[in-house]
């Protein structure tokens, strides 16, 4: 790679992700690429071009700002018949970079004609086709000599279907079985094949649930059987997610299981309100807490004491009927009554909404509001910052 700037930088990070060595010639690089110096993914040669730079080189490109240089480049190149290609000028190009694109051990590369925005949105077209399941990569879904069944633990994020992760939503496009909470994203369920079968895991609060020894039997059942498994869970696998059961029954049953981590309801939704867990110069730390047993229940692990002398951010999961209850055991050790409270309930969905009120005032907010779950509720100095933000598009 001759040349350091930002064109070298994008070239290099596609030459690394294809395990190249890659030795950087320029007297200034960028900061992302000196980043990549210390811990060895690249040699940086810190000079000006010289003739025989390309001496062992099996691919050269000449991304300097100076034509001069990159014909100089392109001229050695030739001579040692090593591929190389001019950022500046595609004509004098002995090779031309596509766009690539990654879905697993599927490489996906795209030429534009010359256009490389062009290459650019056909190649994201291929690989969100392939990932949402439009474009189906049938050799993968039936390999030869069989399939062996696996189960995908995805989170799948608070519920709104663009905030599950790239990786999540593949491994829902290739299942042969989902096993979905109420709480995963939903319409992600509408858009799979009728061949795909859909099992409802659902968890009502104080309602209707599958044990969690029947839905960790039906992980291990179907994959056993040669089926591609997903469990679909809401928010994060494992943040009050029994997760961890969930692997644990897949690897004591010999059956290869992945996780995908998810965006918290913890973290994921006070963000959607404008609410940071952790602010510069006002809140050094967060604890997120499950508040299904109330403080004083023989079930309960939390030390709710130490809670209330903690100055940072509080966040309270499954803790909608239990509100009062935490809230006077937060102020009876120490946390001041006045201290503020939003409560956000249906995060990231069409009837998200946010509460607000103080430590004291949380009980009766929550009942006045009519507030069931979904929610979550945070308690902090963080929530006066809290600014809505909206929909960028
Ligand atoms: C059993 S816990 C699962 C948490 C999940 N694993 C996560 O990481 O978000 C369920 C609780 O998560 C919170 N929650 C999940 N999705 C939510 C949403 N969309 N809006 C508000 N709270 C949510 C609520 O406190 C709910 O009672």
């Amino acid at each position: 790679m001759v040349g350091g700037g930002q064109v070298a930088h994008r070239r290099v990070a596609g030459l690394l992700e294809a395990r190249a060595r890659v030795t950087v010639v320029s007297p200034e690089v960028t900061p992302a690429l000196e980043a990549l110096v210390a811990p060895g993914s690249l040699t940086w040669v810190r000079r000006r071009y010289e003739p025989g730079d390309l001496d062992g080189a099996w691919y050269a490109v000449a991304a300097t700002d100076d034509p001069a240089v990159n014909a100089a480049v392109a001229g050695e190149a030739e001579r040692l018949r090593v591929f190389c290609a001019r950022a500046d000028d595609r004509s004098a190009s002995s090779v031309w970079t596509p766009a690539v694109g990654r879905q697993g051990d599927l490489v996906v590369g795209v030429h534009g004609g010359g256009d490389p925005q062009r290459a650019v949105g056909v190649r994201d077209a291929v690989v969100a086709g392939l990932t949402d399941g439009s474009i189906r990569d049938r050799a993968a879904r039936e390999p030869e000599g069989g399939r062996a069944g696996s189960v995908v633990l995805v989170g799948g994020g608070p519920g709104d279907p663009g905030l599950i992760t790239v990786r999540g939503q593949q491994a829902v496009a290739q299942a042969d079985v989902v096993l979905a909470d109420h709480l995963a994203p939903q319409s992600l369920l509408s858009s799979l094949p009728p061949e795909v079968e859909v099992i409802d895991a659902s968890k009502l609060p104080r309602g209707r649930s599958m044990a969690q020894e029947q839905i960790n039997a039906l992980l291990v059942e179907h994959a056993l059987a040669g089926k591609r498994v997903v469990r679909l869970k809401g928010g994060d696998p494992f943040v009050f997610g029994r997760g961890m059961e969930e692997l644990e029954a897949c690897v004591a049953a010999g059956v290869p299981v992945e996780v995908v981590p998810g965006v918290t309801s913890a973290i994921g939704v006070p963000g959607l309100a404008g609410i940071p867990v952790t602010h510069r110069g006002l809140t050094h730390e967060f604890v997120v807490v499950s508040g299904h047993v109330p403080p004083g229940h023989p079930a309960s692990l939390v030390d709710w004491p130490a809670l209330g002398r903690l100055r940072g951010t509080v966040v309270v999961l499954m803790g909608v009927d239990t509100a009062g209850a935490i809230a006077a055991a937060l102020v009876e050790h120490g946390r001041a009554p006045d201290t503020p409270v939003a409560v956000v309930a249906d995060g990231s969905t069409a009837t998200q909404r946010v509460v607000r009120t103080t430590l004291t005032g949380l009980a009766r907010a929550l009942a006045d509001e009519g507030v069931r779950p979904p929610a979550v509720w945070v308690v902090g100095e963080v929530v006066r910052l809290a600014t809505e933000p909206g929909p960028a598009r």
